[in-house]
């Protein structure tokens, strides 16, 4: 794995600094194999870059047809829902790029949370399965999974203790409502067999109490940690952008 931290004092610096590298590496996969696969992550810290790719992305630097969006987890709640994290993707970026709906692949957070679990993973092995990528070996390797980092180390929805990090087999799971955490319900979550097979893999965080856990996990990589986002080391190269002030 290799890796690097990239430091900005503002979220809005970070943000774009986020975004111009979106573009640029986005691009250059599109021309080598036609398509880019893009997991998003939830949360408040990605607002202004999504906000940034809508924006940038209307002057037609990129062809959207060829971009394909999927999730790294969601609370179980309805899309139309103010925890939704695809809710917050779509009205920031989705709704204004005119991407097509057969591009966008939702974790159904209206189901029960070990269906939605399945019915996801049967998703990406659907989706896999075809033409070139099924070429990509198993579990699927995604060209970017943007990751957020709370300010208990947790990463998606990998909590702290949590039983889903020692999951093996399920690339997709369900996890009960952490504690202390709204909204206070199940959540699905990419695991870590699938988020260390990808590409590239950036987490964007901001704030003092992140920018401590940040500097503990890269001063000590592959060590053993109390902090869930420690253990995603991707097979590719692991970016973390960190902004000073939240
Ligand atoms: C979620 C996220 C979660 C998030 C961190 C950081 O569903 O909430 O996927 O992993 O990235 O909790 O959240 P903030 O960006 O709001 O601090």
């Amino acid at each position: 794995m290799r890796q690097q931290l990239r430091n900005f004092s503002t979220l809005m610096e970070c943000s774009k600094a986020c975004a111009a590298e979106f573009f640029k590496t986005a691009r250059r996969v599109i021309d080598e194999r036609g398509e880019f696969t893009f997991v998003l992550s939830g949360g408040s810290t990605p607002r202004i870059f999504y906000s940034l790719l809508a924006d940038i992305g209307r002057e037609n630097l990129i062809d959207w047809k060829r971009v394909f969006f999927f999730w790294g987890d969601e609370r179980c709640v309805p899309p139309e829902s103010p925890g939704s994290n695809f809710g917050m993707a779509a009205d920031l970026l989705l709704a204004k790029i005119g991407v097509p709906p057969e591009n966008i692949f939702r974790m159904p957070g209206e189901m029960l949370p070990e269906e939605g679990a399945a019915a996801y993973e049967k998703e990406l092995e659907r989706f896999f399965s075809h033409g070139r990528r099924s070429g990509g070996g198993w579990p699927p390797r995604f060209d970017l999974i943007l990751l957020g980092i709370g300010s208990d180390g947790h990463t998606a929805s990998l909590f702290p203790r949590g039983e889903v990090l020692h999951e093996e087999k399920r690339l997709v799971a369900d996890v009960p409502a952490p504690a202390g955490m709204d909204p206070a319900v199940p959540r699905l979550t990419m695991t870590l067999p699938l988020i260390n097979r990808a590409r590239l893999v950036w987490f964007l965080a901001a704030g003092a109490d992140k920018a401590r856990i940040v500097t503990d996990i890269f001063a000590n990589p592959g060590m053993p940690s109390k902090y869930p986002a420690a253990a995603v080391q991707p097979e590719g190269e692991l970016v973390w952008y960190m902004a000073e002030q939240g």
